[in-house]
């Protein structure tokens, strides 16, 4: 329910400047959008995503087998392939999570039969390591994508590191860049990433962070990329297992302590819930709930602003990146299904708060320069939902499809204030308005209408830019619990939008509880 007490709304647009508005039903949020002070680069790699051995997200999601009657390439599934490649999808972490840290690379090598191992980690299934290093590069190759290794620090040494490193870098005849070859690789891999360990205070080896600084100095001596194309600006970054949630000590002991190589530092925080374990329902929720949870997403903003602060002190020229490189909704396990496998529904729900954690990271441009959802297939807050041959696109899908334009743009600040929505003693803000100078030189405004109640209506004003036309996407659900199944694949999908452009000002109306992108020509 959209906030009666429009006076506030009001007495806020007074703050910043305007007049005050007339007292209507739905009251119009003035948005002020100024294209003349462009902000920090919004790295594309915020849009990451996030590949772990856990449930079928990787067998089944991507992997079907070269003789599998289901499309492939070489056993990758083609029509996931085909989904994934229009989201520019700029990176992908791999293999973990907590089942990196207890990976082995070498079993997940060679034509031969490999070694079957346990996950304990996730169900305590059976590994059986036929999509290991090969498969995936191979992977991120077919859908365009960069590989960001998962290397295990909790389990193992710094020398498996190195010489998993060796085999996928090397162009020089040594035994491991020869098995390269012989698996049919003769060029050395491009690896745009290393990840230091996972979750080191947790499943990746319940480490102090003192401890951890330590093995990250260690490892990060040993972690050489032979790549000779891995110079500059393409040299592959280090990034640090960093704190859970709102762990600042972490922070601020590894930022202290650090040496080495350093270039990110991570930040894991799940919503969705407020406290462990997760218990809300995926799909099947009402209003209450709906608000509960998308108040939980929101909290990133302080923990990114916190971190943030805490890097600044020790690193005010920003040279450490915040990489957020685990985040999205984690709900309760879906009734009937493999415990361990975090399978869940994806909704409207989720799509706004996917469009508002990464306003949140565009807002942090300068610092949050790498993000990775989880997880891109079948597992947590999917992009996309397998069964069998059949497949579905979720909302969240959906919205990260409509923020490609904003890989590698400019930030623009925005000023508003759209005022509050409460219900059942939740207060949100009713809306989340963020805007883009893209590569392609045109101004892209995102407006996300948290309140499930009420449309929203804009008065933009566009500071040094004269838009002619504002044309794009929205994405509306019939209700907020709105879900694509494979038998109904296309309840939630963008719709064509355009608003009203007129001298230096925009007039748009967008549904309640929507993303919308609009590009403004
Ligand atoms: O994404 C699921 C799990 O969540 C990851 O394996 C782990 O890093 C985190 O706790």
């Amino acid at each position: 329910m959209r906030n009666t007490a429009i006076s506030l709304t009001a007495l806020g647009l007074m703050a910043f400047g305007w007049t005050a508005m007339a007292e209507a039903a739905t009251p119009v949020t003035k948005v002020s959008v100024d294209t003349t002070k462009p902000g920090a680069t919004i790295d594309r790699h915020i849009f990451g995503q996030f590949a772990e051995h856990l449930g079928t997200g990787i067998y089944g999601g991507i992997w079907v087998g070269k003789d599998s009657p289901i499309p492939n390439t070489r056993g990758i599934r083609n029509d996931v392939v085909t989904a994934l490649k229009a989201l520019h999808v700029p990176n992908v972490r791999w293999p973990g999570g907590c089942f990196a840290d207890e990976y082995h690379w070498q079993k997940g090598i060679g034509t031969g039969k490999r070694p079957v191992t346990l996950n304990s980690n996730w169900g305590g299934v059976l590994e059986p390591n036929t999509f290991g290093t090969d498969e995936f590069m191979d992977f991120v190759s077919q859908i365009d994508s960069e590989a960001y290794i998962s290397a295990n620090v909790g389990s193992s040494t710094p020398q498996e590191t190195a010489e998993w490193l060796e085999y996928m870098t090397s162009e020089k005849e040594t035994s491991l860049a020869m098995a390269r070859r012989e698996n049919g690789h003769p060029a050395p891999y491009s690896i745009a990433f290393l990840g230091i360990g996972n979750e080191s205070w947790g499943c990746g080896g319940n480490m102090t962070p003192e401890h951890y600084t330590d093995e990250f100095r260690q490892f990060t001596t040993y972690a050489k990329n032979y790549n000779p194309a891995q110079t500059g600006d393409k040299r592959m970054k280090k990034i640090a297992s960093g704190a859970n949630v709102d762990d600042y000590n972490w922070t601020e002991t590894f930022m202290k302590n650090k040496g080495g190589e350093v270039d990110a530092l991570s930040l894991h925080f799940y919503s969705g819930f407020e406290q462990w374990p997760p218990y809300q329902p995926a799909s099947g929720f009402d209003e209450t709930q709906y608000a509960k949870v998308i108040k939980t997403a929101l909290r990133m903003e302080e923990l990114v602003s916190k971190h943030s602060a805490i890097m600044d002190k020790y690193d005010p020229e920003k040279k450490v990146a915040l990489a957020v490189d685990e985040w999205g909704a984690w709900y309760a396990q879906t009734p009937g299904s493999t415990s361990g496998f975090l399978v869940q529904q994806n909704s409207q729900r989720d799509a706004i708060l996917a469009a508002v954690s990464i306003n949140i990271f565009t807002r942090h441009a300068d610092r949050v320069r790498m993000a990775n959802i989880a997880q891109m297939i079948n597992v947590l807050q999917a992009m996309i939902l397998t069964d069998g041959d059949k497949m579905v696109l979720t909302p969240t899908y959906h919205v990260f499809k409509m923020y490609v334009p904003f890989q590698d743009s400019k930030a623009i600040p925005v000023s508003y204030d759209a005022g509050t929505y409460s219900h059942d003693g939740v207060t949100l803000p009713r809306a989340d308005i963020v805007a883009a100078k893209g590569k392609d030189g045109k101004y892209y405004l995102s407006i996300t209408n948290i309140d499930p109640d009420e449309p929203l209506e804009v008065d933009a004003s566009i500071l040094g830019f004269t838009p002619k036309k504002a044309t794009g996407q929205t994405l509306v659900a019939p209700k907020i619990d709105s879900i694509n199944t494979f038998d109904k694949p296309n309840l939630v999908v963008p719709k064509a939008f355009s608003a009203t452009a007129k001298n230096c000002a925009l007039t748009l109306k967008v549904a309640p509880e929507s993303v919308t992108v609009v590009v403004l020509e």
